[in-house]
């Protein structure tokens, strides 16, 4: 695959709250680490599914297709670790709180999303529920990042297919205000 790191150029210089930037994309391209992280979202996923989420959880989400799809994990060719610097801790344990860190780090996964796409290659936005302490300790991480989403992202494969799921019409999305009020 061809370098990815073209696809941080939007990322890099995206909008941010009180620019702090709050993320750390922690990019795992080696096989050994792939399939590390493998193993810990395989574990935690089973016992997520088994006894943390309960039944009806595991219900809801079966219909959008959010189930136990995680065993190909180590195929792809890169894996995009995405953190949450919830704050920064500075030399001397001085805490810097970093406000918006959510919405800031998914408007710029966002942008990471859009840049996969038009480069070609393709990926799914996975949620490692659970599995946040054991891949900051694998990909030595700091304590106050936090795991927000995990992202394989490789070309597809040739037999690949995506579900044919129906999008609410515009109108269910969207309202539109546009009198002048006096
Ligand atoms: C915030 C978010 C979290 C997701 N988490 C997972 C996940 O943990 N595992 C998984 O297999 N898919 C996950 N998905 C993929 C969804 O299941 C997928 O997006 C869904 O099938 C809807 O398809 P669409 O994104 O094309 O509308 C996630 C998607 C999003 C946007």
């Amino acid at each position: 695959m061809k370098s990815i790191f073209p696809l941080y150029f939007d990322t890099l210089n995206c909008s941010n709250g009180a620019h702090t930037q709050p993320w750390t994309f922690s990019v795992v391209r080696d096989q050994d680490t792939k399939e590390k992280v493998r193993q810990i979202i395989e574990e935690e996923e089973k016992i997520n599914f088994e006894k943390r989420m309960g039944e009806k959880w595991v219900n809801d989400i079966k219909h959008g297709g959010t189930l136990l799809r995680n065993r190909n994990l180590s195929k792809c060719s890169t894996l995009i670790a995405v953190f949450k610097q919830v704050l920064l801790l500075r030399q001397k344990g001085e805490k810097r709180t970093h406000y918006y860190n959510e919405i800031s780090i998914s408007i710029a996964v966002g942008l990471m999303l859009a840049a996969i796409q038009n480069a070609g290659l393709v990926t799914c936005t996975t949620t490692p529920l659970n599995a946040g302490p054991r891949l900051r300790k694998l990909l030595g991480r700091e304590s106050y990042e936090k795991i927000l989403l995990l992202l394989p992202v490789g070309y597809a494969a040739d037999n690949a297919t995506v579900p044919d799921l129906q999008r609410k019409p515009l109108q269910d999305i969207m309202e539109l205000h546009d009198h002048v009020v006096k």
